[in-house]
């Protein structure tokens, strides 16, 4: 008994070993991670072909993967692919000409309040409480976006409609948002007419070592 003991001990250290250089060995999910992040561009050109339905969901599934405040996930998303209501949605929204040409377009909603049982009666009713880092929030939502839209090889590009009030009214009427949605950003995207290229963004002096 006590060696069947032994021998499965020294088997579970092999496997942890076997286990470990294996993580050890997935450099190239890093750097392919890292590629991807680097590869990621703006893109505004698109040939106008739809996107796959399997894909958008992959798409939007990674988007909802975001870390968020108290994991709250104040995102929505509204796909819209009827081309027929791009005016009536967006109005004169100056991107207009990209959300033509995309084969999907993405309108990353946001609710700023919250409903559930709070932190000091956790066991009670559900209550609104208004979210005061919904902002934070869904700029990751909208990074996580970009990125896997970059990773099936398609473009995108986040376009502002929160803050400005000429560009949400119109997305907001037209999509009957619930009063404490607010409309964060319209993400066009589509195959890519191949113009864009990334930005080398490093910069040395941004970095400090133990202080400013
Ligand atoms: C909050 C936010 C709002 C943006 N709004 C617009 C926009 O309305 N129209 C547009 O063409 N690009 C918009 N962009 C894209 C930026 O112009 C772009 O990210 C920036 O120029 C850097 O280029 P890159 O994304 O290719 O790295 C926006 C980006 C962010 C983060």
């Amino acid at each position: 008994m006590k060696k069947t003991t032994i021998l499965l001990a020294v088997a579970a250290l092999m496997m942890g070993a076997c286990c470990h250089k294996q993580e050890a060995s997935t450099g190239s999910t890093a750097e392919a991670v890292v590629n991807n992040i680097m590869q990621r561009k703006s893109v505004r050109q698109y040939t106008g072909a739809p996107i796959a339905q399997d894909t958008l969901a992959t798409i939007l599934r990674a988007a909802m993967a975001a870390p968020s405040a108290r994991d709250w996930r104040p995102w929505s998303f509204v796909v819209i692919d009827d081309k027929s209501q791009l005016e009536s949605i967006f109005g004169d929204n100056m991107n207009m000409r990209m959300f033509r040409q995309a084969g999907a377009i993405v309108v990353v909603c946001a609710d700023t309040v919250h409903v559930s049982p709070t932190r000091e009666n956790p066991d009670g009713p559900a209550v609104p409480q208004v979210n005061s880092m919904w902002r934070d929030d869904m700029g990751a939502v909208c990074e996580n976006l970009l990125l896997a839209v970059e990773a099936y090889g398609l473009g995108a590009c986040w376009t502002a409609c929160y803050p400005f009030a000429d560009r949400m009214a119109p997305v907001r009427e037209a999509l009957g948002l619930p009063p404490t949605v607010v409309p964060y950003a319209v993400v066009p995207i589509g195959i890519p007419t191949g113009d864009s290229q990334p930005k080398d963004k490093w910069d040395e002096t941004r970095i400090h070592h133990n202080r400013w």
